[in-house]
């Protein structure tokens, strides 16, 4: 027997209907923020991946060489990949560019509920913007998709790298330390930060308030911090704008300022945010994206940059464990022939029904009228036809009410407008 590979799934219809759902809902809320969708390859060149984040990226990714001796990688996420294409193509464009994508994306990751090697994102970057408008607009575009998809409780935390990078600074912290540090921040291991610290020979007093200011979501706290560094100012001022048009013109105002956001890419910088459905426990991480660069390593004219991507995968199983009730699969109407003489009218009957954009399914396996009415059933038909001899010599066939079992002679003629009318 073969198995699905390690970290893959397979979609059954049922499953397969609620994904189509959810991304056509997706796709409205983007395009009524005036992003335009784009499409881009499954695999790259391995180097635009290893470009910004070095060669330890491809311990978790999926790279290979082709019969030509290149090296290439499944995509691991599709920023690097759009942005690859924008400096390639799409440069001279009118500003801003808006740009949105559904992709798969491979990570040899260690799978779980919710953590998968094959996944799908939902993702946009918006492209020569930086105003406090423009970053709150897409935090406000990443909240309302996952809303209007139909999710009741999602959080939203937001932070800035440029002030928690002045952040170490201020303190004193190493490089090496830096790095020994961010995953523990990023899982709030608060104890093991303060033992870094301290290691790093930052002192305890400062360690304390390092881990104060960084856990803190009282934005008077940081700007004590940080006191009169010019360019920390104008980052938490700017921070400030945006969460004012966030609350006042967005009407979003359930967010959280975040310090210990820091992101898993090394192409980020300045705003960074998140969303959670913290209903799904560990892997609850629904969105994440921010302000970062990679136009010019990729040799383009440098422009700002910023984006998120939303976990499909997870959106789902969240509105799943929220218990939303997603439209069933059905079919309007499913015709019965009762013998072989009736298949050719059933077939052009169907056909006709068809052209209208009824939903209409005969049955193919020449089985009775009882056992066809309970796949009908299966396929949570709505009505159906029963097609016989006597009937058909009168122009007319059986209409039967999938729901109360109703039946009732109608002519062949009046099928559409009774289907209709229903
Ligand atoms: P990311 O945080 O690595 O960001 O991924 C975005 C989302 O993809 C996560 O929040 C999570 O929901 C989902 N995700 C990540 N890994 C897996 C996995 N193994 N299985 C299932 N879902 C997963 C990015 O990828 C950035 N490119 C986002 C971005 C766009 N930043 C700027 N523009």
């Amino acid at each position: 027997m073969y198995q699905v590979p390690r970290g893959t799934r397979d979609f059954t219809p049922d499953e397969m209907q609620k994904r189509r759902y959810v991304e056509e809902n997706m796709k409205t809320t983007f395009t009524s923020f005036g992003y335009g969708e784009i499409q881009t390859p499954t695999f790259e060149n391995l180097e635009l991946f290893t470009a910004k984040s070095g060669d330890s990226i491809v311990e978790e990714i999926y790279d290979f060489s082709d019969k030509g001796g290149r090296k290439l990688a499944l995509r691991p996420e599709l920023t690097a990949p759009v942005i690859r294409f924008y400096v390639e193509k799409l440069q001279m464009e009118p500003k801003p560019l808006k740009l949105f994508y559904f992709g798969n994306c491979f990570r040899y990751d260690r799978p779980q509920k919710g953590r998968y090697r094959e996944f799908q994102q939902a993702g946009c970057e918006i492209i020569g913007a930086d105003t406090p408008e423009a970053y709150a607009e897409l935090i406000a575009l990443a909240y309302n998709i996952l809303k209007n998809v139909g999710l009741k409780n999602i959080t939203l935390n937001i932070g800035n790298l440029n002030i928690m990078n002045f952040m170490f600074t201020k303190i004193g912290v190493s490089k090496d330390c830096k790095k020994e540090l961010l995953p523990l921040i990023d899982k709030s291991q608060f104890e093991e930060v303060y033992t870094v610290l301290c290691d790093g020979g930052v002192n305890k007093e400062k360690a304390d308030l390092f881990i104060d200011i960084v856990q803190t979501s009282n934005i008077n706290k940081i700007k004590d911090f940080i006191k009169k560094d010019k360019s920390a100012v104008e980052d938490l001022s700017n921070l400030e704008k945006i969460l004012h048009l966030l609350k006042n013109s967005l009407k979003i105002n359930n967010y959280q300022i975040k310090m210990s956001i820091v992101r898993g890419l090394d192409y980020y910088k300045g705003l960074v945010f998140e969303i959670d459905a913290p209903i799904l426990g560990a892997e609850k991480q629904l969105c994440g994206g921010g302000a970062y660069d990679l136009v010019s390593l990729f040799g383009g004219r440098d422009t700002p940059t910023a984006g998120f991507a939303i976990g499909f995968d997870r959106t789902i199983l969240a509105l799943d464990a929220e218990q939303f009730s997603f439209p069933l699969p059905k079919t309007d109407v499913y015709i019965i022939p009762v013998n072989s003489e009736m298949i050719e009218k059933s077939i052009e009957i169907a056909q006709q029904l068809r052209k209208e954009g009824v939903i209409t399914e005969f049955d193919l396996l020449r089985r009775g009228v009882g056992k066809s009415l309970k796949y009908a059933n299966s396929k949570n038909s709505e009505k159906a036809i029963i097609i016989g001899p006597q009937e058909l010599e009168k122009d007319s066939v059986t209409l039967r009410d999938m729901k109360t079992g109703d039946q009732q002679l109608i002519k062949i003629a009046e099928i559409l407008s009774k289907i209709k009318n229903h």
